[in-house]
C-alpha cells in the first residue's frame, strides 16, 4: 500500500461545444496548466483536509455522511462516501490541498479537486478503478452530494488530456479524437470576470431540465426515441417548433447548433484555420446569450469588447456561465496592449478585477510520488 502521494489535479478549459455534455453532443476542451494539488498521507487517526485558503476539515472516515453546512466540505465527504460504497474500510487520511485555480471561474476547479480526492483514496485503499470508473464516482458526488446536475466534460477532459491538444469527445459513446492545436502566434487568453458563480444556485439544472423536454416533444412529434437532444436534426427541431414554448425551442436550437460548430471546429483546428474557428466562437457566445440565456453582463461586456481588434480572431463565455470566464484566441503580439486598456476600462464599468490566465494545454491528471 503507498502512503504518501502527490496528485496534481489540473483545470480545463473548452475551446467550444457548451452546454452540449449533458445532451450527448459534441465537447471540444483541453486540460490547462494551473492545478489543483493534492498531497495525502495515511492518518493513524482522524482524517484531516487542510486547504491553501485557510479551510480545513477534521472527520473519521467510519462516520457515516451527514451533509455539511460548508459547501466545498461536501465534495470531500460526497467522495469518501462514494469510495466507501467501493470498499467499506477506508484508512484515515491526511491532505493538503494547493490550489492555482480560481474557484467559481468556469475552469473545474471542483472537479480537479473531486477527481484528485478520487484518485488519492483509491490509491491510498488499494482500489483498481479507472477512468470512466472514477468519472462515474465523480459525476455521483456532483449529483448527489452538490445538487448539480452536470455532464461529464470536465471529469474525462482532466482524466484524458494530453499537452497542446484538444479532445473532441463524443459525450454520448464517449468516442475521442485528439487533435493537435498549433495556435502559430495565437494564445488562449481566460479572462475571469471575478463574478462567482455558484451552479447548483443558478439555472444549470434547470437548462438540464428544459433539453429534456426539448428531447421528449421532438420524440413525440417525429415518432423517435432518441436518448439525447443532440441526436435530433434541426429539421426535426422545426417540425415540433409549434409544439414547445419559445424558451424550450431557443434552448433546443442552441444545443442543435452549437453541436454543429464543435464538429466543424475540429475540423477547422485540424486544418490550422483559426481565422474561422474564430468566428465560430464568436457565434458560439451569441447562442448562449440569446437562445440559452446563460451569460451575464460582464461576460458580454468582455467578448463585445473583443470585436473590434482584429488580433483577436474570437471570444466567448466558457463553462456553465452566469460569471467565470470568457476564452479569447488572441495575437501573442497583441496580448499586453490588450490587457492594459481591458483590464482598466473593466474596474471602471464593475468595480471589479480582472483576472487574467494564459492558459497552456496541458497533460491530464499526474501521480507524483
Ligand atoms: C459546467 C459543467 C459541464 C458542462 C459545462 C457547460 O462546467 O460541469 O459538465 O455542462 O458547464 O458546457
Amino acid at each position: 500500500m503507498s502512503d504518501k502521494i502527490h496528485i496534481k489535479s489540473p483545470g480545463r478549459l473548452n475551446l467550444i461545444g457548451e452546454h452540449t455534455d449533458y445532451n450527448g453532443g459534441y465537447v471540444l476542451p483541453c486540460s490547462i496548466n494551473l492545478s489543483v494539488d493534492l498531497y495525502f498521507e495515511i492518518s493513524k487517526n482522524k482524517s484531516n483536509v487542510i486547504t491553501d485558503l485557510g479551510y480545513s476539515m477534521k472527520f473519521d472516515v467510519k462516520e457515516n455522511y451527514i451533509k455539511s453546512e460548508n459547501h466545498w466540505e461536501n465534495y470531500v465527504l460526497g467522495v469518501v462516501q462514494e469510495v466507501k460504497n467501493i470498499k467499506h474500510d477506508l484508512v484515515n487520511f491526511n491532505c493538503d490541498i494547493k490550489s492555482t485555480l480560481p474557484s467559481g471561474s468556469g475552469i473545474s476547479s471542483s472537479s480537479a479537486l473531486v477527481c484528485g480526492l478520487i484518485k488519492g483514496l483509491c490509491i491510498l485503499n488499494d482500489i483498481e478503478l479507472d477512468n470512466s470508473g472514477i468519472i462515474d464516482l465523480s459525476r455521483n458526488v456532483e449529483h448527489k452530494y452538490i445538487g448539480v446536475l452536470g455532464g461529464i466534460m470536465d471529469q474525462f477532459t482532466i482524466l484524458n488530456a494530453k499537452k497542446n491538444t484538444a479532445i473532441l469527445l463524443n459525450c454520448s459513446s464517449l468516442k475521442l479524437k485528439y487533435i493537435d492545436l498549433d495556435l502559430k502566434d495565437y494564445e488562449l487568453l481566460l479572462l475571469n470576470t471575478n463574478v462567482k458563480h455558484n451552479l447548483a444556485n443558478t439555472q444549470y439544472n434547470n437548462r438540464v431540465l428544459e433539453c429534456k423536454q426539448a428531447l421528449e416533444i421532438i420524440n413525440k412529434i417525429v415518432g423517435k426515441s432518441y436518448l439525447n437532444l443532440s441526436e435530433a436534426s434541426l429539421t426535426e427541431l422545426s417540425l415540433a417548433k409549434g409544439k414547445m414554448s419559445i424558451e424550450i425551442y431557443n434552448r433546443a436550437l442552441f444545443v442543435l447548433e452549437e453541436n454543429e460548430r464543435t464538429l466543424k471546429s475540429a475540423e477547422l483546428l485540424e486544418r490550422n484555420d483559426l481565422i474561422q474557428f474564430g468566428k465560430l466562437m464568436y457565434q458560439s457566445h451569441n447562442g448562449l446569450k440569446n437562445n440559452y440565456e446563460v451569460s451575464c453582463k460582464e461576460l458580454d461586456y468582455l467578448v463585445e469588447a473583443t470585436r473590434k481588434h482584429k488580433d483577436i480572431l474570437g471570444a466567448r463565455m466558457m463553462g456553465g456561465g452566469f460569471g467565470g470566464c470568457t476564452i479569447n484566441l488572441i495575437n501573442k503580439n497583441f496580448t499586453k496592449k490588450f490587457l492594459k486598456i481591458i483590464i482598466q476600462q473593466y474596474k471602471l464599468n464593475f468595480k471589479l478585477d480582472l483576472g487574467v490566465i494564459i492558459a497552456k494545454p496541458e497533460e491530464g491528471l499526474k501521480i507524483i510520488k
